[in-house]
């Protein structure tokens, strides 16, 4: 079955949750399409554990695009997302638009995902539904704005900041997204956006009570060497991988490394 944006309403009724894992090459895809996730989110976090950045920022469109093309071969129903870039969107509505396009139809994505939901990000929004693009929202902790916020902790503490959030959220249901990620925020915050909105929220350190969950898929596996407060390795590869590279290059320097012993892994 091809899952389909317009299902994640109904799954929210009905109380279905939503499984959200990032990709950002063929082979993570493959492990999140493999996995049966319900969506594959391109994610600009790929900026920092994937391409070596501080933050997400540096990241270009065209560099965004390539990444996304990788992705898309390796999945055959699970929906695919793609983060709009820094600056890609808040410049003007045109060139928003323009990068919205150019991410469905070079990549063969189906939805783009934009940060923040103040008024000139809301209106785009508005925009780009309207132009046919489905759009997912992220508000809370949106890491484009780390130099706004002065860190990567966790935001909406205070009553006011939660209820600035809370606005935020709506003003995006309003504009046309059809699910948002909810990311650091405090859990009865999270709760109370989750009961609140009709669309589904998807949470990243926001609690046990959004519609869905999303991971980077680097923190899942364990492959970063920093992950965030709210990441969950499911499995050290980070510690595998390096022990492997080193019996590698033991067995390379006392000559005994002999290739074709593949079939042991299933492969
Ligand atoms: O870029 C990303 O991976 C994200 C998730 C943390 C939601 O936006």
């Amino acid at each position: 079955m091809i899952v389909n944006m317009h299902q994640f309403a109904q799954w929210k009724q009905e109380g279905k949750v939503i499984a959200v894992l990032t990709a950002w090459d063929y082979l993570s895809a493959q492990m999140v399409e493999a996995a049966g996730a319900d969506i594959v989110l391109v994610g600009d976090s790929m900026a920092m554990p994937v391409m070596g950045h501080e933050t997400t920022l540096p990241l270009t469109l065209d560099e965004m695009i390539h990444h996304a093309k990788m992705v898309r071969r390796a999945i055959a129903k699970t929906l695919i997302v793609v983060d709009l870039p820094f600056f890609t969107y808040q410049v003007s509505r045109e060139a928003a638009m323009t990068a919205a396009g150019r991410i469905l139809r070079e990549t063969g994505a189906q939805a783009v995902k934009m940060e923040g939901g103040y008024g000139a990000v809301v209106e785009t929004v508005a925009a780009i539904v309207e132009a046919g693009i489905p759009v997912m929202g992220h508000v809370g902790l949106t890491p484009q704005s780390v130099y706004k916020f002065g860190s990567f902790g966790k935001q909406g503490k205070s009553a006011e900041e939660g209820d600035r959030i809370l606005k935020e959220a709506l003003a995006l249901e309003q504009a046309g997204v059809f699910a948002i990620v909810l990311e650091h925020i405090p859990d009865d915050l999270a709760q109370k956006i989750s009961q609140t909105l009709t669309i589904p929220t998807i949470g990243i350190g926001a609690g046990p009570d959004c519609n869905g969950q999303v991971l980077v898929t680097s923190d899942l596996l364990g492959l970063s060497d920093w992950q965030p407060p709210f990441a969950k390795p499911y499995v050290n590869l980070r510690a595998q991988g390096i022990s492997a590279a080193k019996a590698f290059c033991e067995d390379v320097r006392q000559r005994s490394f002999s290739p074709g012993d593949s079939h042991r892994f299933g492969l």
